[in-house]
C-alpha cells in the first residue's frame, strides 16, 4: 500500500470506531502531557480516572506545581511505578517556575523534560502543536510490521530506528495528530496481538502478513 493511501485509510476507519476519550478533545499540552504520563504503564480503562481525578483537582500546571508531593502521590496511588508521579511533579514545577508556565512547543524540547521519552515527546508534539513526528509504541510495531511485512527485530535498536523512520514517512503533515491516534487505536483495538480482527480490516487485501500467513509471526521480538 501507498503511504498516503495508508494513512488516509487508517484515519478513516479512526473516524468511524474511535473511542471517544477525554484527552482527544483538548490542545491544552499540560492535559496531554498528564494522559500521556498516565497512559505510559497503564491501560486505557484503568487510567481514565485518574486522569478526570488530576485534572479536577490540577486544572493547571501551576495547581499541580503547587500542590504537596504527598498528595500527588495518594491520587496516584494504584498506578503503581511512582516515579512517574514523581517526575510528574517535579516537570510540573520546572515548567511553572523556570518557564513561567509556558509548555514546550517542540518534540526536541519536550523530549528534554524528566519522564518524557520519544513516544510521549512525539505524542505531545503532534496532539497540541500539529508537530510531523510519529509516535511510536508497541501497538505501532504491530500494525507498521504486519501491514508493511516488516521483519526487523523490535528489540534491537536498529528496528526500532526502522520502524520510527517508516512511521515519519508515513504520517501526513496535513493531520499529524489524527494519524499518531489512529495508528495506536488501531493496534489497541483492530490489529490486536491474539486474534486481530482481519476479517474486517481496511487492510487485509494489502496487508503483507495476512498475505503471507504471517499475522501471528509479527512483529519479531526476540528476548534480550
Ligand atoms: N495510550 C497512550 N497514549 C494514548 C492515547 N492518546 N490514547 C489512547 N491510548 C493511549
Amino acid at each position: 500500500i501507498q503511504e498516503t493511501g495508508f494513512a488516509r485509510e487508517l484515519i478513516t476507519w479512526y473516524r468511524a470506531h474511535k473511542r471517544d476519550l477525554p484527552w482527544r478533545e483538548t490542545k491544552d499540552p499540560y492535559k496531554i502531557w498528564l494522559s500521556e504520563i498516565i497512559l505510559q504503564q497503564t491501560r486505557v480503562q484503568q487510567g481514565l480516572p485518574y486522569y478526570q481525578n488530576f485534572v479536577s483537582t490540577y486544572p493547571t500546571v501551576f495547581d499541580l506545581a503547587n500542590a504537596a508531593e504527598e498528595e500527588v502521590l495518594r491520587l496516584w496511588q494504584g498506578l503503581g511505578y511512582y516515579s512517574r508521579a514523581r517526575n510528574l511533579h517535579a516537570t510540573a514545577k520546572y515548567i511553572a517556575e523556570e518557564l513561567n508556565g509556558t509548555f514546550p512547543t517542540s518534540y526536541k524540547e519536550l523530549l528534554k523534560l524528566k519522564g518524557v521519552g520519544k513516544y510521549t515527546a512525539a505524542a505531545i508534539a503532534s496532539f497540541a502543536y500539529q508537530e510531523a513526528v510519529a509516535s511510536v509504541d508497541g501497538n505501532v510495531y504491530r500494525v507498521l510490521s504486519r501491514v508493511f511485512g516488516v521483519s526487523e527485530d523490535i528489540a534491537s535498536g536498529r528496528g526500532q530506528r526502522y520502524f520510527q523512520e517508516l512511521a515519519n514517512e508515513l504520517i501526513p503533515h496535513d493531520l499529524p495528530d489524527l494519524f499518531n491516534q489512529a495508528l495506536m487505536e488501531f493496534g489497541a483495538m483492530h490489529c490486536t496481538p491474539k486474534k486481530p480482527a482481519c476479517t474486517t480490516c481496511p487492510f487485509v487485501t494489502v496487508c503483507e502478513a495476512y498475505q503471507h500467513e504471517m499475522v501471528d509471526k509479527l512483529p519479531v521480538k526476540t528476548k534480550k
